[in-house]
């Protein structure tokens, strides 16, 4: 196979695939402590899907207000009902504060306070007090966030040498007993092949938003790691939990920021009620993003939704000063009149609950290590391998992320991997040799797609898959859904094999690519849709109409799902860590979620 297509191969300390806000901080960190770090990148790094972030980063400043990393972790905690490894979110927000602060002198423009503090806003489910009252937690750049610290983070990566490989398409990890060695990538400008060897491979390559037909997620957010790591017969971790984020603007999906009502804003029904003080009388518009889903999906299905098909909710600003709006929501604003065709100083934006994270990815250790539990060991580290930001399943956000804990977990756990590398990579030490076949399975694969000659087109299928995930994977879900669902994608899954293809060329060949990202999407779907019907309880993110209270005495377990080259799926379950890492903080035990 590597006849036909000649490999040029590159040796590595380290290489990053993915130039979002964590694979950025991860090579900063490695090539600013003098390991040769290389960032593998689809799409140019500043056009990664980091850049549209926007409402904020989590940590306990206290610039506005009385703060605590305590509370920060409870509501952590909470938020993700009780799934997710607290001695991980005790690290992750324990650390937030040196880490925005870091980012402060960086050189991220954040907004400021009259006395020039970095500016917080009030975000969902961020408390003070352990649940007393709304925190201001949320440091952010107007609502041009992740913009900005992007942008920070890849001049940083310049000015200590990270080299850049761009738009360059991942195809597969080069496993060697076990033992991850490298990755394979597709030169997409001028159809090359190459073989990157390095100690450490860490994934960075984002979630899998896009196997939904609504989501807030840019296009390439493909979660091709993820199915790189399947196809290598490793596990995904609690796949099921996918969080709808609750304002997507209406038709088009794209993101309103939760800053929004961070600011002030709120929700009305078709009858102009203020209807969340029904569902969280405490919080209101600001509980967490699944109990604010799922009040707005009932509200819309007994009949109170917006507009003629009564199929929104309205979400208000018009009573903010416009100096605000300017200030702080201008990105909001000019998304709002560009897809809503709304003046948001006048009227309301047509919201709807959209995909918008994935919970769910590379089990990992909080030193980003990538994990293969086994029955004896759950916390067994795959050498070679690790994984970070949306890709990875820490777990820190548990069964449903809290806004502003996305950017976080980025730096953190970007900044962790840095870290450790730093501790078991030998700069410059020599690397095993690889067979000279070591590439065949990624480069068989590029070839049966390219080659592909069936009848059906990539977009018919990737069609097929996101109506069934938006229709069988939803915001409430069912054993008869999910049973359907996953007979479905089967069907979807197989019809893959009638794949037709028409540019057969090297060189940006994006119906290629494209066809090769589907297949990344449909292995992601298909353990998602097997995670969630094995599932019955409700917990975060994952609602079960059919069992709809928490059951922690059988499921406060993670999911893990492994799938074998014929498509099958495996699911196992390994424990949630109930421990913290130090005595300044006890684990909190689970309770009823109360907003
Ligand atoms: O609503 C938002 O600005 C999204 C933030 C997040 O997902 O963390």
């Amino acid at each position: 196979m590597s006849a036909a297509y000649p490999v040029t191969e590159h040796v590595y300390d380290v290489i990053v695939i993915g130039a979002g806000g964590a694979g950025l901080r991860a090579s900063l960190g490695m090539s600013a402590a003098g390991l040769k770090t290389a960032c593998i990148t689809k799409v140019y790094p500043t056009r990664s899907h980091t850049v549209a972030a926007q409402g904020g980063i989590g940590a306990a400043l206290g610039n506005m207000g009385e703060d605590d990393w305590r509370w920060h972790m409870y509501d952590t905690v909470k938020g993700g009902d009780w799934l997710g490894d607290q001695d991980a979110i005790e690290y992750m927000c324990r650390e937030a504060v040196p880490a925005v602060i870091e980012l402060e002198h960086m050189g991220v423009p954040f907004s400021r306070t009259p006395e020039g503090k970095i500016y917080q806003r009030p975000f969902g489910g961020h408390t003070v007090q352990y649940g007393k009252n709304p925190a201001h937690r949320s440091a952010s750049a107007a609502d041009r966030t992740g913009h900005a610290i992007l942008h920070t983070l890849y001049q940083q990566c310049l000015k200590h040498d990270a080299e850049f490989f761009i738009e360059y398409f991942v195809l597969d990890l080069l496993m060697d007993g076990g033992v991850c060695r490298g990755v394979v990538a597709w030169c997409l400008e001028d159809g090359s092949i190459h073989r990157f060897r390095a100690q450490i491979v860490v994934m960075a390559t984002g979630g899998y938003g896009r196997t939904y037909f609504s989501c807030t997620s840019a296009h390439i957010c493909t979660g091709d790691g993820n199915a790189m790591v399947l196809r290598a017969g490793l596990p995904l971790q609690d796949m099921e939990f996918i969080q709808f984020h609750p304002t997507g603007i209406y038709g088009a999906g794209c993101l309103i920021t939760e800053g929004v009502r961070g600011e002030g804003g709120y929700l009305t029904n078709a009858e102009g009620e203020r209807f969340m003080e029904r569902y969280a009388p405490h919080a209101k518009d600001l509980a967490s993003r699944d109990v604010v889903s799922r009040a707005m999906t009932i509200e819309i299905r007994e009949g109170r939704g917006c507009g003629p098909k009564k199929d929104y909710i309205h979400l208000h600003i018009e009573h903010l000063d416009p100096a605000v709006i300017r200030l702080r929501l201008p990105g909001i604003a000019e998304t709002s009149r560009i897809f809503a065709g709304v003046d948001v100083t006048r009227e309301p934006i047509p919201v709807l609950p959209t995909v918008h994270y994935n919970m769910g990815g590379i089990p990992t250790n909080l030193r980003a290590e990538a994990l293969a539990p086994t029955p004896d060991d759950p916390d067994r580290v795959t050498p070679g391998l690790m994984a970070i930001g949306e890709a990875a399943c820490v777990s820190v956000h548990g069964a449903n992320r809290l806004g502003t804990n996305s950017l976080l977990d980025l730096v953190v756990f970007g900044r962790a991997a840095a870290l450790r590398a730093r501790e078991i990579v030998k700069s410059g030490a020599a690397q095993k040799p690889l067979p000279a076949s070591a590439d065949d399975r990624a480069l068989s694969r590029l070839d049966r797609v390219r080659h592909a000659k069936g009848k059906t087109k990539t977009g018919e299928i990737r069609l097929a898959m996101q109506r069934i995930m938006q229709d069988h994977c939803a915001v409430f879900r069912t054993a008869e859904l999910l049973e359907q669902g996953v007979r479905k994608m089967a069907q979807v899954a197989s019809s893959a094999g009638d794949l037709s293809v028409s540019d057969r060329s090297m060189i940006w060949n994006s119906d290629v690519v494209e066809a090769l990202e589907l297949d990344n999407l449909l292995a992601q779907a298909t353990v998602a849709l097997h995670g969630a019907r094995a599932r019955t309880e409700s917990r975060g993110a994952h609602a079960r109409e059919d069992f709809p209270k928490r059951d922690d005495q059988n499921w406060m377990k993670h999911t893990l799902a492994w799938m074998n080259g014929g498509g099958q799926v495996e699911l196992g379950y390994r424990p949630v860590h109930n421990f913290t890492l130090s005595n300044d903080v006890q684990p909190f035990p689970p309770k009823e979620r109360v907003y």
